[in-house]
């Protein structure tokens, strides 16, 4: 078994609500390849090896198994709640009044819990696919972004909120005109965004936004996500671990390149939530977070390395009409109506 981390020497980031996370978690999404059996029986060993995030989400398809996971650790002492901070995420086909709760109340449920730190809207429109569909799958109900849906589904989560369910309620796959449209809307401010982040796709104006707004990133897909299903596969797409600016780094380093990815995130202000079910590969992920820092020179090398790669382009979600997997992502700066 790999060595144990004290929790206590993984660095944290402080919220807006004084709530401390730690700066690196571990994702949940097995990628359509790997079994609930065998991402609850990381989780397990995560627990145990000193991971306190777990990011979650109904959508995964897990989160039964994961709450027995939770529940032994709790019973058996090897970790209280209040030490974890868990997220979890409403998927799209729950946005309408009333689903919200009914769909967190699945959550609790399932995870055996009777909170979530925090609570997402896992994509920012009512658009949903089957699991495990083909990339060109597309569901003929789907339709674009309205600001007035999205307050609507935002109010639910106000009221989870306001009824403690939630710590804090959050968002996932915005935009910057997105943001710009609910934001001033929003009562209870996101606390936490989800988004895309490694070195390949670095969406530093967005990175901005968020960090000017108070609303800290998590970064997902942070190694480049090298076994994400096929529908998010496409010729042309960037290795992250091949950029010869993140290669050069972990040889200097003596490390694997995810493992640069990694410190690079947590040094540039984001919290990346690597998955892998592999101990060897969870246990170097959080042992990264600690000591062995990125030089300037080796952050400002990465910081160049960007390639404007978006992995999870999200095409399963169009609407009919839609042009491409660019409308989801307002790249003219504008929201597609
Ligand atoms: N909000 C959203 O819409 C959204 C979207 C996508 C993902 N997410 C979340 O983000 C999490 C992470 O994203 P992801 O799983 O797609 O991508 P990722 O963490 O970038 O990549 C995961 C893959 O990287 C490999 N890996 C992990 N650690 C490694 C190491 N130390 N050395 C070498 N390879 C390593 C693993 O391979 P092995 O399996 O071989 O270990 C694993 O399959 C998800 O699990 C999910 O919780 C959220």
């Amino acid at each position: 078994m790999a060595d144990k981390i004290d929790p206590a020497k993984v660095p944290s980031v402080k919220l807006p609500s004084g709530t401390k996370i730690p700066c690196i978690g571990m994702g949940t999404f097995g990628s359509d390849r790997y079994s609930p059996d065998e991402v609850s029986a990381a989780v397990g060993g995560a627990i145990r090896l000193g991971y306190r995030l777990f990011d979650c989400a109904s959508v995964y398809g897990n989160e039964d198994l994961i709450g027995e996971v939770f529940d032994d650790a709790f019973k058996s002492g090897v970790v209280k709640r209040e030490e974890l901070f868990i997220t979890s995420k409403v998927w799209n086909d729950m946005h309408a009044r009333g689903d919200v709760l009914l769909a967190l109340a699945k959550t609790l449920r399932d995870l055996k819990l009777d909170y979530v730190d925090a609570y997402f809207v896992h994509w920012p429109f009512p658009n949903y696919h089957a699991p495990h569909c083909d990339g060109d799958a597309r569901n003929p109900d789907s339709v674009p972004f309205s600001a007035d849906q999205f307050m609507r589904t935002w109010e639910e989560m106000e009221k989870i909120h306001r009824l403690g369910l939630a710590k804090h309620i959050c968002m996932s796959n915005m935009t910057i005109p997105k943001f710009d449209a609910v934001l001033s809307r929003c009562k209870v401010k996101p606390a936490l965004i989800e988004m895309e982040l490694h070195p390949a796709f670095q969406q530093s104006e967005l990175f901005d936004y968020c960090v000017k707004h108070n609303i800290t990133p998590i970064g997902y897909c942070p190694i480049g996500s090298p076994n994400r299903p096929d529908r998010d596969k496409t010729p042309g797409d960037v290795i992250d671990t091949e950029l010869p600016e993140v290669a050069a780094v972990a040889k200097a380093h003596n490390i694997h390149p995810a493992l640069v990815c990694l410190k690079w995130q947590v040094q540039r202000g984001s919290i990346p939530i690597p998955f892998s079910v592999h101990e060897k590969n969870y246990a170097s992920n959080l042992a990264a977070v600690i000591g062995d820092p990125l030089t300037d020179a080796e952050m400002a090398s990465i910081a160049k390395a960007d390639k404007n790669c978006r992995l999870v382009k999200g095409q399963v979600f169009l609407w009919p009409g839609a042009k491409g997997w660019e409308d989801l992502w307002d790249l003219d700066g504008t929201i597609t109506k």
